[in-house]
């Protein structure tokens, strides 16, 4: 029996072109797209400054797909009301800006959101076994944080499948997702490694071809990873 795709792709609108960002957030929509990952850097956590509530309020606008809000910032726990009132479905924050994950945690499921926690690429999977059981998904960055169209960094597909392990164990209905550097050459192994929701910028927004060209690619580069038999 073939168990139907239950992967789930979150274009990225980093390297979106803004001036035309609600056609290109739709296109995303007609192309296949799950959810739109919105990438919300601070300039202190990490080195660039993106967009705040007002533009995740603008993109709820264009679309019915799920907002997958991403906080790269320094204390998030000022924010999370303000995302949330802004039309976020799902809120991440990283485990490095958080003294108090699980309060924060907390914060983010009070506010009607689901939670989500990031890890940077050099922080170990210890840093999220005690809160796994509180959170709806856990992202594992493959760059550093703070820019699109980076490379991916290799060791990131080992620490995936570490993660889905803890998963399976301490709460097998969280979601495991993956940011960074992820293209046609390298989501079929990513996928076969337990991620289950894939954020693409660059592999989605370019230049060389029309959005849900390259979604529906991107989907097709994983279909034979995604098929199990049972
Ligand atoms: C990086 C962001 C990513 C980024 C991904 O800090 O969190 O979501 O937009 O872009 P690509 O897919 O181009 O690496
Ligand atoms: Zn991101």
């Amino acid at each position: 029996m073939i168990i139907p795709p239950s992967v789930k792709l979150a274009p990225s609108i980093l390297t979106a072109n803004f001036g035309r960002l609600a056609e290109q957030v739709q296109a995303a929509e007609r192309g296949g797209a799950d959810y739109i990952h919105l990438d919300v850097m601070d300039g202190r956590f990490v080195p660039n400054i993106s967009f705040g509530p007002l533009l995740v309020e603008a993109v709820r606008g264009f679309t019915t797909l799920p907002l997958d809000v991403h906080l790269m910032i320094e204390e998030p726990e000022r924010y999370i009301d303000a995302f949330a009132e802004a039309g976020a479905d799902l809120l991440t924050v990283h485990v490095e800006t958080c003294p108090h994950l699980h309060r924060t945690v907390q914060q983010i499921t009070d506010a009607g959101c689901r939670a989500g926690v990031a890890l940077n690429p050099a922080t170990g999977l210890e840093t999220v076994r005690e809160i796994l059981p509180f959170v709806d998904m856990i992202l594992i960055m493959s760059v550093n944080p703070g820019f699109g169209s980076q490379r991916f960094i290799e060791t990131a597909t080992n620490k995936l499948r570490r993660m889905k392990q803890l998963i399976k164990r301490y709460n097998p209905t969280a979601d495991l997702e993956v940011d960074g550097g992820i293209g046609v050459h390298n989501i079929s192994d990513i996928v076969r490694c337990g991620a289950n929701v894939i954020v693409a910028g660059s592999a989605v927004y370019n230049s060389h071809a029309p959005i849900a060209d390259n979604i529906a690619a991107l989907r097709n580069a994983y279909a034979d990873a995604n098929i199990q038999t049972i």
